[in-house]
């Protein structure tokens, strides 16, 4: 399972970034107006912080738009993803991007329905919105998840399930079952991946008993 994040902030990338376990980023129009910097300074920045996917999102509504905005996304540098939302412009879009071998990130989905379309259209990866969906209902967005990989898997289609809108480790561990290529995590819920107690304790315990044999291994 791919493990990105999803954030602009560009110091706490490249503090996670050097785990290795950072497979990468994923971003939207909230994160960068968020970041208070300009678009396409930060995505060169994040680019440059990891090899793997980084998304960026076009604004525009309409079809011809975001084909432009895309264009010129893409232009930033090679592992720049460009992100659509799932609407009707936005799949023409992703069909148009398809064609011209760029990577397409289909975001704010919320239905298998919609996934089946985005993946019809030759998306690269479909973001199922779990967290906001579990908002609403708890336990739908993993029960989406489910769904996609049953009908991908029965059709055989290549788009990659992006888990998004993940709000606890408990997502990702829930939709590493349910069968998501990718999860999108916000730093904070990265970082409480690594952490559970018993390991606190136990490694306390190791190094307190290690103490006492007076030992060093080098
Ligand atoms: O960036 C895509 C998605 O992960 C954002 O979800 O609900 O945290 O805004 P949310």
């Amino acid at each position: 399972m791919q493990l990105f994040l999803d954030t602009t902030d560009t110091v706490v990338l490249k503090d996670l970034a050097a785990t290795g376990l950072v497979d990468g980023v994923t971003t939207n129009p909230t994160l960068i107006a968020k970041s208070g910097r300009p678009m396409a300074e930060v995505i060169a920045e994040i680019c440059e912080l990891v090899e793997g996917p980084v998304s960026a999102e076009a604004v525009a509504v309409d079809a011809d738009g975001m084909l432009a905005e895309g264009r010129k996304l893409a232009s930033i540098a090679p592992n720049v993803v460009v992100k659509v939302p799932l609407t009707r412009a936005g799949l023409v879009a992703t069909a148009q991007f398809a064609r011209e071998g760029i990577q397409t990130n289909v975001t704010l989905c919320f239905s298998a329905n919609q996934a089946l379309l985005a993946a019809k259209a030759g998306a690269t990866y479909v973001s199922p919105f779990i967290g906001r969906l579990d908002d609403q209902t708890p336990g739908s967005g993993v029960e989406l998840i489910g769904a996609i990989r049953a009908i991908y898997d029965t059709y055989g289609f290549d788009t990659e399930i992006l888990a998004a809108s993940i709000r606890t480790p408990l997502h990702v561990t829930e939709s590493a079952l349910a069968g998501a290529d990718c999860a999108t995590i916000p730093p904070a819920v990265f970082e409480a991946l690594f952490k559970h107690p018993l390991t606190e304790s136990g490694l306390q315990q190791f190094l307190s008993d290690w103490a006492k044999t007076g030992q060093s291994i080098l």
